[in-house]
């Protein structure tokens, strides 16, 4: 589009108001800038600022919902079914059918740390960074079983650098290059409170990541679906980044999805407070789906069982498995991922040049969810998990009281401790033990390598 066109095409949809500064441009940044322009596709981003789901919509979906049939700790602790999907987990992945994906394109901003949250130190005795815990959980869960997991990272346009340049230092946390491939999600444009777009400079627009349902897409166009073809990778593994405690291609989870024939599966916790700021996955006319913690109206989220227990129980901790088959199928339904919107501040410039910072929200933004292609997976099954044993996640800097370093490092020390205590060890009280993946990936292959009776009286992290 030359300059002629490009105004007339943006005067059209009511956006001119960005072009002007673009005389203040050098001519390579008006062309950059005239190019970023061009792409945007109006026609959706009206259609996504006019279009909203009502509280009303939540309201009817949460009145309706139920909690799906779920594999409970109830089945995890019966031996012989839990024996069953733990072989047939092995089994796939000695096969090399599994593969992971790690969503990582958020940044530590709630935790005030300006990095990848990847880069994150969490360890609490080895400081290991949140991406060298789940490399090293990857490397580990194949070499048990013979095989490679293939890692594929997604990052976004603000994280994409520089976490290939940590990685790289970090010579990949010793999982082979060629089984990794750091690929970067998309991106939307964000919008005022009048569907107008920003500036964030006289130059650019703002945008934002296109949320964690930008996988999907991101996988396809960075040729990662292809790579898994040729690798023969049946299912993909998904976690996100932010949580430590995710049991990497666990066996039985992975067995229980592929003996039910689940397209998607999801792995929860019972929640322990109803406000919990996790999605709340449901069942409405035998579909399952996640309403997030935002949408669900707090009288639903506070239904109680008559026992008293939370009627809408299973959290969404963010782990699933899905079928390579179900992920090209849904790659080529356009609509199998709708946008949410919003409300967030974004600064800008306004139309004298100059920075504004806003104060309360002023723009929306738009993000797909990977979750959202639930109702549309076959057979999709939901297994619970103990929280202590597979979610804590890092979300928040001091003060706030939830989802801190501090908790996840507990956590961890608590986990690991269990382990140790399982395996006939000793740990005193108040020492501080972390155990690396390369020494033992979970509580079964710990008992091989600890001696019951061995007393642990000082911090130890127990490496390869
Ligand atoms: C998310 C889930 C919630 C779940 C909780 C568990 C959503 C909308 N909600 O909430 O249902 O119970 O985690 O911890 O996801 N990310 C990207 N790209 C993006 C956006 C996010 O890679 O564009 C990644 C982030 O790096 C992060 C993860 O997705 O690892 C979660 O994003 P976040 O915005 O922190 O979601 P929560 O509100 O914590």
């Amino acid at each position: 589009m030359n300059a002629a066109e490009l105004q007339k095409h943006l005067e059209e949809h009511g956006q001119q108001h960005v072009l002007k500064f673009l005389d203040d441009l050098s001519p390579a940044d008006q062309e950059s800038f005239s190019k970023t322009l061009s792409a945007i596709n109006f026609e959706q981003l009206n259609d996504l600022f006019n279009a909203s789901f009502s509280e009303s919509s939540w309201a009817e979906l949460a009145a309706a919902a139920k909690v799906p049939p779920a594999k409970t700790l109830e089945d995890f602790a019966n031996a012989e079914s839990y024996a069953d999907a733990r072989a047939k987990g092995l089994e796939t992945l000695a096969g090399g059918k599994v593969a992971m994906v790690i969503v990582a394109g958020g940044q530590g901003s709630r935790l005030g740390f300006d990095h990848p949250k990847g880069m994150f130190p969490i360890g609490p005795v080895s400081d290991r960074t949140l991406f060298q815990i789940f490399f090293e959980n990857v490397k580990a869960r194949g070499a048990e079983s013979n095989t490679t997991i293939p890692l594929y990272i997604m990052t976004s346009p603000p994280t994409h650098v520089e976490t290939v340049e940590f990685l790289t230092a970090n010579d990949w946390f010793g999982v082979a290059e060629s089984d990794v491939r750091v690929f970067c999600q998309g991106t939307m444009p964000a919008v005022d409170e009048n569907g107008k777009l920003l500036l964030d400079s006289k130059g650019s627009i703002f945008q934002s990541p296109d949320g964690h349902g930008g996988t999907l897409k991101a996988l396809e166009v960075n040729g990662c679906l292809d790579d898994m073809q040729q690798r023969g990778i049946e299912h993909l593994f998904y976690a996100q980044i932010d949580n430590p405690l995710v049991q990497v291609c666990h066996p039985a989870l992975i067995g229980y999805h592929v003996l039910a024939a689940s397209e998607m599966t999801t792995q929860v916790v019972r929640k322990v407070e109803p406000l919990q700021k996790v999605g709340n996955v449901v069942e409405v006319d035998g579909v399952v789906q996640i309403i997030e913690y935002s949408d669900l109206p707090e009288q639903y989220a506070r239904q109680t069982n008559d026992d008293g227990s939370i009627k809408l129980w299973a959290g969404n901790i963010a782990v699933h498995l899905f079928t390579y088959d179900f992920l090209k199928k849904s790659v080529a339904n356009a609509d199998s991922l709708p946008f949410h919107r919003a409300h967030k501040k974004v600064p800008f410039i306004d139309g004298d040049g100059n920075l504004v910072t806003p104060e309360s929200p002023n723009a929306f933004k738009f993000e797909k969810f990977i979750f959202d292609l639930l109702p549309s997976a076959q057979n999709a099954i939901v297994c619970e998990v103990d929280p202590a044993e597979g979610f804590c996640a890092v979300k928040n800097a001091p003060p706030a009281t939830s989802e801190t370093p501090q908790h996840v490092k507990d956590a961890i020390v608590a986990l690991h401790r269990s382990w140790l205590e399982s395996a006939g060890a000793k740990v005193s009280e108040g020492v501080k033990v972390e155990i690396s993946p390369m020494f033992a990936t979970d509580r079964e292959s710990l008992v091989k390598k600890i001696e019951a009776g061995t007393i642990v009286d000082s911090d130890k992290f127990f490496d390869a």
